[in-house]
């Protein structure tokens, strides 16, 4: 497969194989490898702007880091940061045995800190940035609205479907209002995002229980 303008063939083979290793789990949550290509489709873009473009980062540890953190998103929602980078930090694949002390560090650092919700505010280090930015990627209201859905009604099996759209609403004003966790705080995401968040906080902030139910709606 062509990768996202990358031109050395031995690198396309390498991000090819991390890619098929990593990336085809997780059919249905929104975490399979469609996602992996978007978030390193992300990191190639973010590596150019004025607050990556000093660091020299190494494209094998961003490919690692794109297609392995959300390996266990099926499997274990609340610890799959954790899973995966125990799973990593084993440094089986020859791929990652090849990655300098230096960058393996920050790929392991990186994949362990990924989720908006475990973001220590002040955190300086390249790879945890630029990974938690590629992650969420260009605020979509789409998007989030679909997997927050998706996900209250994958962990609340047994409630109806009116009590998932309440927990999903919770989580949407938790993490997406002007207050939520996702953007609070986060000075870079918000001056590479500005105008996109903007409009994601406004219309989360103004969602009713009946909206988000005709929004759903066809999901069922
Ligand atoms: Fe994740
Ligand atoms: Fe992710």
């Amino acid at each position: 497969m062509k990768i996202f303008g990358l031109k050395d063939k031995k690198i396309i083979k390498t991000v090819n194989k991390i890619r098929t290793k990593y990336g085809f789990k997780n059919v249905g949550t929104g975490h399979d490898v469609s996602h992996g290509d978007e978030v390193f489709k992300n990191m190639l873009e973010l590596r150019e702007h004025s607050f990556f473009n000093k660091f020299e980062f190494d494209i094998i540890g961003l490919a690692v880091m794109a297609y392995a953190h959300d390996m266990y998103a099926d499997e274990d929602r609340k610890n799959h940061h954790i899973l995966a980078y125990k799973k990593i930090l084993k440094r089986k694949p020859k791929f990652l045995k090849k990655l300098s002390d230096h960058v393996f560090k920050n790929v392991c650092l990186a994949i362990k800190q990924h989720r908006a919700s475990t973001y220590a505010v002040g955190i300086e280090n390249p790879y945890v940035n630029i990974m938690r930015l590629a992650d969420k990627g260009k605020p979509n209201i789409d998007d989030i609205i679909i997997r927050a859905y998706l996900y209250a009604v994958e962990n609340n099996k047994n409630a109806s479907n009116s009590t998932c759209v309440r927990i999903t609403l919770k989580h949407l004003l938790d993490k997406y209002s002007y207050d939520g966790y996702a953007f609070k705080n986060d000075i870079i995401y918000h001056e590479l995002y500005t105008e996109s968040i903007k409009k994601v906080c406004e219309y989360i902030d103004n969602m009713s229980v009946s909206d988000l139910s005709k929004i759903v709606k066809y999901l069922n």
